[in-house]
C-alpha cells in the first residue's frame, strides 16, 4: 500500500493535526518525521480538546501505531509527560514506537538556546526555546545523543562527557552561566530510559514491513514549508526540514512508496516569531483575523501575526513538495469581511514576481499585489457539505485553486471532525 504525506504549506500552524485526524480512519501508521516539541497540534474529537507537541495525532485511534521517526528531536522528559497526559485522559499512549536513531534534546540545549537568543538581542529569531536548533546542531556536528544511547549507560556517559565539556565551557566562559552537572543529567535520563525502553525500536523496518503487508502509512510533517531550513525564509526558519522529501529520508523508506502529498493551507496566513511576511496585515483586519481565528501559539501562547492568502508562497510550496491536493483550513474565519484579499504576485524593485523572488533582499522588500474578492457573511461553522457553502466562499476557493494550480480536496470550517467538507 502506498504512503501519504501531510505537509504545511505556509509558516506552520495550518491545521495539520486536524488533517491528519481527518485521514486517520484509513491509516494504520501515523509517522511524525521532523521537528520536536516546538510543534503543537490541537485536536478536537468527541468533546475532548487535546494538545500534542511530540506524539503523532494518530494516537487517538486504537487501530493506529504512532511512530516518531529518525529525523525528530525528542525531549524524553516532554515525551513522558505527554504520554502521562494522554493516559490521564483515558487515551492509551502505549501504541507508540520511537526510533532509536532519533536524537535527544538535552538540558544544555535548552540552556544554550535561552542565552543565545538573548545574546542576539533585536536580531533574535523568536524561537520556541525548546532546544530544537541546538539539538539539530549537535546532530550535524556528530556530538548528539540518540534514543538508543539511553540503554547503555556507559556509552551514554561517554557521549555526554564529550558534549558537556564543550557546552559547559561555552555556558560559563562565554555567557557567564553556571555549568551543568553530568551526574544529575545521567540520573534523570536513566530514569527516562527505564520508562521508555518498551517504546524504542527500528521504525524504518516497522514502516517498511507495514507497507509490504498492505497497510496505510501517513507521514506527518510539523512546522511548514516556509520554515524549512533550506527552502524557507532563512535564517528565520526552524532547524529541521519540513518539506515532503525529508519525510522519506526520516522514515527510512524510498520515494516510490508515496502516492499523495497533501498540502495543508489556512484560508489566510499566520506566522509566529520574526522574519519577513509580505501579506501581513498590521491594521484592524489583521487583528480581526487573529481574534476570529484565535491565533495564539499552541506551544508558547504567543500572538500570531496574521495576513491574507498568499498564492506566491503556495505555488512555491506546491513546487517544492510536489503537492497532489490541498486541504484548506479555517475558511469560517473569513466570514463577515465584506471583501477578502488574495495576493497573486509581488512587486519589488519595479518588477513583478509571480514566483518566489530569487533572493532574500527582494523577498524582504516584496509588496503584495492583491485581488479583491466578494466576501460572505454567513457563519460557516454549521455547514456540513461543500455544496452548501455560500457562492462567494466557493468562488474564493475556486480562485485559490486556480492561482495555486493544485486541486482542493477538503475544506474545513471549524475545529471539529464533522466540520471537514470533502470536495467531490
Ligand atoms: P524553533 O523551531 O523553536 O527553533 O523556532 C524557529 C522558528 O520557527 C520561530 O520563528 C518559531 O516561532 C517557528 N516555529 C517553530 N515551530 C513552529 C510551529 O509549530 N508553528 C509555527 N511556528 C513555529
Amino acid at each position: 500500500m502506498p504512503a501519504s504525506i501531510v505537509i504545511g504549506t505556509q509558516w506552520g500552524d495550518e491545521g495539520k493535526g486536524k488533517a491528519t485526524d481527518y485521514l486517520a480512519d484509513r491509516m494504520h501508521f501515523v509517522v511524525r518525521y521532523q521537528g520536536g516539541n516546538n510543534a503543537g497540534h490541537t485536536i478536537v474529537a468527541e468533546g475532548q480538546t487535546l494538545k500534542l507537541q511530540l506524539v503523532p495525532s494518530g494516537i487517538l485511534y486504537t487501530h493506529i501505531t504512532s511512530v516518531i521517526a529518525d529525523g525528530v528531536v525528542v525531549d524524553p522528559r516532554v515525551l513522558l509527560e505527554e504520554m502521562d497526559g494522554l493516559a490521564a485522559l483515558g487515551i492509551d499512549p502505549t501504541r507508540l514506537v520511537v526510533s532509536g536513531n532519533a536524537h535527544m534534546i538535552m538540558p544544555y540545549h535548552l540552556e544554550l538556546e535561552k542565552v543565545t537568543e538573548r545574546f542576539l538581542g533585536k536580531n533574535a529569531l523568536g524561537t520556541t526555546k525548546r532546544g530544537i536548533g541546538p539539538a539539530y546542531g549537535d546532530k550535524a556536528a556528530r556530538i548528539g545523543l540518540r534514543m538508543q544511547d539511553l540503554f547503555d549507560e556507559k556509552i551514554f556517559r561517554e557521549k555526554l562527557d564529550i558534549a558537556l565539556k564543550e557546552k559547559n565551557l561555552v555556558l560559563t566562559k562565554v555567557y557567564g552561566r553556571l555549568p551543568l552537572t553530568a551526574n544529575l543529567i545521567v540520573d534523570d535520563y536513566m530514569r527516562y530510559a527505564d520508562r521508555l525502553r518498551p517504546y524504542v525500536g527500528d521504525t524504518s523496518k516497522l514502516i517498511h514491513d507495514g507497507l509490504r503487508a498492505g497497510t496505510n502509512v501517513l507521514l506527518e510533517g510539523a512546522q511548514g514549508t516556509m520554515l524549512d531550513l533550506d527552502h524557507g525564509t532563512y535564517p528565520f526558519v526552524t532547524s529541521s526540514t519540513p518539506v515532503a522529501g525529508y519525510a522519506l529520508a526520516s522514515a527510512g523508506i524510498g520515494p516510490r512508496e508515496i502516492d499523495r502529498v497533501i498540502g495543508i493551507t489556512k484560508a489566510y496566513v499566520t506566522r509566529v516569531g520574526a522574519g519577513p511576511f509580505p501579506t501581513e496585515d498590521h491594521g484592524p483586519e489583521g487583528d480581526r483575523l487573529g481574534e476570529r481565528g484565535r491565533e495564539f501559539g499552541t506551544v508558547t501562547g504567543r500572538k500570531r501575526r496574521c495576513g491574507w492568502f498568499d498564492a506566491v508562497i503556495l505555488r512555491y510550496a506546491a513546487r517544492l513538495n510536489g503537492l497532489s491536493e490541498l486541504f484548506v483550513t479555517k475558511l469560517d474565519v473569513l466570514s463577515g469581511f465584506g471583501t477578502v484579499r488574495v495576493c497573486t504576485a509581488y512587486r519589488a524593485d519595479g518588477e513583478i514576481f509571480e514566483d518566489m523572488p530569487p533572493n532574500q533582499s527582494l523577498f524582504h522588500r516584496a509588496e503584495p499585489a492583491y485581488e479583491e474578492l466578494e466576501g460572505w457573511d454567513e457563519d460557516l461553522g454549521q455547514v456540513r457539505s461543500f455544496e452548501a457553502l455560500p457562492a462567494a466562499a466557493r468562488k474564493y476557493l475556486d480562485r485559490l485553486q486556480d492561482l495555486v494550480g493544485v486541486p482542493i480536496g477538503v475544506v474545513s470550517v471549524g475545529p471539529g471532525r464533522e466540520q471537514s467538507l470533502s470536495v467531490s
